[in-house]
């Protein structure tokens, strides 16, 4: 179903990203070792993603990064690998005590075994835990000892930056000299997961020239956009007007995360009006709101201020470097320095809010532009 919100798992659910699904199918099946699927939030990574996972019919096992709170600790991490890892042996039940067998050598790692299953419990107090690299190896035995490649799927990887981005770029790095059965796709934003977490322009960082392959993801044409609805509500057996279409298209610009969540409202109500575009749009802002509320929460107070006035800026369509800076000393009424101002507008690119076009700075995602007159 088109209008299913929940990230697809289906090649019949995805639409129009052959293309794509194909070079990522091809990565897997050339057994590359190193693939990143790149793209803004709600253009469909994850969906990409899980759609080729099932279509490749390799083992995978998948981390979903965005769980993590900003300044993770180990046990965060090991957590979050644990749940992972269960998931993991709760869909591949028939093999989990091979797996159990691999994985049961390694140092702070436990099972516990019930009607249910299988369940691993992982330790992570500095003595205890099992290293990273070793738990990789340990998978890569299994994987080995199969005949068959594991996929290790990073799902917004920029979200591991961090204090512990280093141990874990290099026990990616280690696998990919040593654990031939292991295959990685890392997903995330181009700035966040690209330049920030892999470092494609630092020689020093451990995943520089590694990665192998890159998927990109772009935003709907207009016509794509529309052609999605069209077929979504056909689906759904809804008809919906020419202006609706036309309102939603220019309105929701692209994004198809977005283009769907005004779908499944539709299908809810039975009925295509105008009025749950703006409903949608007041949603989308309000996810938007919480994401760049996330953003501002672990900043100091008068930067978090500053930060407010640059997005209201961008906003208001003073979108290059000096009508920033204008607005910013205005609101401040005092000179501002160039090195302050360049790294305020660089954590905003960072983070993905900010995208530089040409001289100009733009929303990533243009519901941003409504979504900061509530902050
Ligand atoms: N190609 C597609 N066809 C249909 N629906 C899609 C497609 N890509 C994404 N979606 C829908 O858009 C929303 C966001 O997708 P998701 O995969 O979670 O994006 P991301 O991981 O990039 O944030 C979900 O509701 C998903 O079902
Ligand atoms: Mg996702």
């Amino acid at each position: 179903m088109l209008f299913d919100d929940r990230p697809k798992i289906q090649r019949r659910d995805l639409f129009n990203r052959e293309r794509e699904l194909q070079q990522f199918l091809q990565a897997l099946k050339t057994a590359t070792p190193l693939t990143l699927i790149l793209g803004m939030r709600r253009l469909g990574k994850t969906s990409l993603m899980l759609v080729g996972l099932n279509e490749s019919k390799m083992p995978y096992l998948v981390v979903d990064a965005r769980s993590l709170p900003i300044r993770y600790s180990w046990r965060d991490l090991y957590k979050s690998l644990e749940t992972s890892l269960n998931e993991f042996l709760n869909r591949h039940k028939r093999v989990s005590t091979r797996i159990r067998e691999f994985l049961g050598s390694l140092r702070g790692v436990e099972f516990e075994v019930s009607t249910k299953g299988i369940r691993v419990l992982l330790s992570w107090g500095r003595q205890e835990r099992p290293s990273l690299s070793a738990l990789l190896e340990a998978l890569n035995d299994w994987a080995e000892s199969e005949g068959k490649n594991l996929v290790i799927a990073l799902d917004e990887a920029q979200y591991l930056r961090g204090p512990l981005s280093l141990e874990i770029t290099r026990a990616i790095a280690y696998a990919c000299d040593h654990c031939r059965n292991l295959l990685f796709v890392l997903t995330g934003s181009e700035v966040g997961l690209l330049h920030d977490f892999i470092g494609i322009e630092d020689p020093e960082a451990p995943l520089y020239g590694r990665v192998s392959m890159e998927i990109r993801l772009e935003k709907f044409s207009k016509h794509l956009s529309r052609q999605f609805l069209v077929a979504g509500f056909k689906e759904a057996g809804i008809t919906p007007s020419q202006e609706f279409l036309e309102e939603a298209v220019t309105k929701l610009n692209g994004v198809v995360g977005w283009l769907t969540k005004l779908g499944a409202r539709c299908m809810k109500y039975g009925y295509a009006d105008r009025k749950l575009i703006g409903l949608v749009l007041e949603e989308a802002s309000g996810l938007v709101v919480l994401e760049l509320q996330h953003f501002l929460e672990t900043r100091p107070l008068e930067a978090r201020r500053r930060y407010i006035t640059v997005l209201k800026a961008v906003a208001a369509d003073k979108a290059s470097w000096s009508s920033i800076k204008r607005s910013l000393e205005e609101e401040e009424a005092k000179s501002i320095s160039d090195s302050v101002f360049y790294n305020l507008l660089e954590s905003l690119l960072k983070a993905s809010i900010l995208a530089k076009s040409d001289d100009h700075y733009v929303f990533t995602d243009p519901i941003t532009a409504h979504a900061v007159t509530k902050l």
